[in-house]
């Protein structure tokens, strides 16, 4: 970089600071962190960064919108690991530090990492080969009226208690808040999304769970709160069950911690990965 270029880029980075330096509430740059990700150290004690807060919700005007997706962090559990995501998922290809004119990052994730979507593919392979990805997935299902249910914290999601929550017919999507997202009956290591290595313990549907909703309910986006719908010991058969009319949409990994029970508009968008049985997704509820 010659010189000029080099004053030139000073200048700039200075103004930055003095703008970021005049409203303390709204600035996004950590300018210590290399090659961290940048925002998720704690800048608000960092001493001569303390101006500097990036602001970090899960909550937005005032109680309406609420942020169901997880944030991507090196903690976040991976399925089947013990080591969680790690830090190498997300990197500065090139950065302003080390003389580029932006900074510019890459990611490599596994596309059932985090807040995800699965599409038929997932476990139909005639489906795969057939082309039902992620891009096939209907939006006017991942949009609109939502249930928020709690469902009862002693069992797996059973055909006994898919029959118990009563569920009227009609309910096209349910987000399913199971024992996976409760802190207050279980000790705080319980929350399953916050804690680094995969436990197969979590709550899911069960074979006969997924069958009666499939028979019974109208519902055809389900939503849960650990990575997988169906309970460890049930992965295939649940899926298999869900997946096999191509109708219903699995969203799992959902953050429903901190989110009365009722009745939402929910806004899912996976990314659009033509070839992919699954896509990394944001989802919110608005009252
Ligand atoms: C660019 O990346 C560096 C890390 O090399 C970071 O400290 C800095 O805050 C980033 N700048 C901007 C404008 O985001
Ligand atoms: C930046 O420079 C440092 C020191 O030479 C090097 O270790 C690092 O890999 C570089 N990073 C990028 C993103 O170019
Ligand atoms: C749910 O099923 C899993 C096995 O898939 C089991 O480990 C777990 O204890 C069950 N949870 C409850 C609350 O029954």
């Amino acid at each position: 970089m010659d010189s000029v270029l080099l004053l030139a880029f000073l200048c700039a980075a200075l103004s930055l600071w003095y703008i970021a330096a005049a409203a303390p509430s709204h600035a996004a740059a950590d300018f210590t962190a290399y090659p961290t990700i940048p925002g998720t150290e704690d800048v608000s004690v960092a001493g001569a960064n303390s101006i500097l807060i990036p602001p970090r919700r899960e909550v937005y005007d005032d109680g309406r919108i609420f942020d169901i997706s997880h944030r991507y962090v090196p903690d976040m559990p991976v399925w089947d690991s013990k080591d969680g995501l790690g830090n190498d998922f997300l990197w500065l290809l090139k950065s302003i530090k080390n003389g580029s004119l932006a900074n510019n990052s890459a990611m490599k994730l596994g596309v059932h990492t985090g807040t995800h979507v699965d599409a038929p593919g997932h476990f139909y392979d005639n489906y795969f080969d057939a082309g039902f990805d992620v891009d096939t997935l209907d939006l006017q299902v991942l949009n609109g009226l939502a249930l928020l249910v709690d469902v009862p914290r002693d069992q797996n999601l059973t055909a006994e208690v898919m029959k118990s929550l009563d569920i009227p017919k009609g309910v096209r999507r349910v987000l399913f808040r199971t024992l996976n997202t409760d802190r207050q009956v279980v000790e705080v290591a319980m929350r399953l999304m916050f804690k680094k290595e995969f436990d197969t313990s979590y709550v899911g549907f069960k074979e006969d769970g997924a069958k009666w909703l499939v028979e019974n309910t109208d519902i055809k986006l389900v939503g849960i709160d650990y990575l997988s719908v169906a309970a460890y010991d049930h992965s295939a058969p649940s899926h298999l069950v869900f997946l096999e009319s191509r109708e219903i949409i699995l969203v799992e990994g959902l953050k429903l911690d901190d989110v009365p029970a009722g009745i939402y508009s929910l806004r899912c968008l996976p990314l659009r990965l033509a070839g992919s049985e699954a896509s990394p997704i944001r989802c919110i509820l608005i009252r």
